[in-house]
């Protein structure tokens, strides 16, 4: 793999929304980010010299540790930031803490309670802002489940994909990045708990151009002969207060065995995809998301793999030069 950063397809200079990325962007994504996992443990240091801020106003796992980890294996030095205890634009504006922290950093990666806190730090930021979960969406997580979909069953281009659960931050950015891949993805799950419909739209057209599908179903035995089955808490951050009604919704939804060998496509158990964190015994069953066919750890190990190729890609092809005038 090359020591510098790869030549190809401009990059945008921020990443709020996989609407984004478009086919030629993400298929020359995931195959850095292949060769990043190849790679692995000592991929070449791309981003050395770089500073990355992360600042994150909800807890997390993956994402951080990801972000940590891998973007310090290619030699950026990168900070943390907590803002739970204070949202971004409490102690200051919004614009004053961009573009503080812009003095800093060559690039800022936020998880946000609210999306439009993203969308005003990309207005006034001169150096790529990166969604790392919004309530809107989540693209970092579907650009590493498009990884690992496609080398689970090589390749993207008319894999039968269920969303089964709520439709959610995740499941847009799924919608987004699958459907603009020839994937063939139906949302299964509860009438009032659907994708925005916005963002079905955009899929659909999305879809329809790349030759794949989006479809919306109620039915829980619409998972039925599909190649992945994919689901995510019922939940989300910031739900917590509607735990009880959205638990009861969802029941019907529940990913059990019987439900993996009702989704079976051509006599085949289908692959078992979750974001994590999980409620084991809730949204999954224990035999489900441990069982022979689980992709959960590699689709966790594959968001460090996807976001070094991002990080590279923004910074080495597009990212503007820090001295140019402000907006
Ligand atoms: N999937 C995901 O974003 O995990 P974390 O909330 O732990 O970062």
């Amino acid at each position: 793999m090359p020591e510098t950063a790869t030549s190809g397809p401009v990059m945008p200079r921020t990443l709020l929304s996989s609407a984004q990325l478009d086919a030629e962007r993400l298929v020359a994504l995931l195959d850095l980010a292949d060769r990043m996992r190849e790679a692995w443990p000592a991929p070449p240091r791309m981003l050395d010299g770089k500073a990355i801020a992360l600042v994150f106003e909800k807890p997390s796992l993956r994402t951080r540790i990801s972000f940590e980890i891998g973007l310090t294996r290619l030699g950026a030095h990168v900070v943390y930031l907590d803002q739970g205890e204070s949202p971004i634009g409490d102690r200051e504006s919004v614009r004053d803490f961009t573009r503080t922290l812009e003095r800093y950093a060559d690039a800022i990666i936020a998880r946000v309670r609210r999306h439009s806190v993203l969308e005003e730090m990309s207005l006034c930021a001169r150096v790529p802002i990166i969604n790392a979960l919004s309530d809107a969406e989540h693209p970092c997580q579907a650009l590493a489940d498009a990884m690992t979909i496609r080398a689970a069953c090589g390749r993207l281009s008319g894999v039968k994909v269920a969303y089964i659960g709520d439709g959610n931050n995740v499941c847009h950015s799924l919608l987004l990045t699958l459907g603009a891949l020839g994937a063939c993805v139906t949302v299964v799950g509860p009438s009032a708990y659907t994708p925005e419909p916005s963002v079905l739209t955009l899929a659909r057209e999305r879809a329809l151009a790349s030759g794949g599908s989006v479809a919306l179903e109620f039915d829980p035995d619409a998972i039925a002969g599909h190649d992945v089955i994919y689901t995510d808490t019922w939940v989300s951050m910031g739900s917590e207060n509607e735990r009880d009604e959205r638990v009861e919704a969802f029941q019907r939804y529940r990913v059990s065995e019987a439900a993996m060998t009702r989704a079976a496509r051509d006599g085949k158990v289908p692959f078992f995809m979750h974001c994590l964190p999980a409620f084991r015994g809730v949204e999954v069953d224990n035999a489900v998301i441990d069982g022979p066919t689980s992709l959960v750890y590699e689709q966790a190990e594959n968001r460090m793999h996807a976001q070094n190729a991002l990080l590279t890609m923004m910074l080495g092809t597009s990212a503007e030069p820090k001295n140019g005038a402000h907006p």
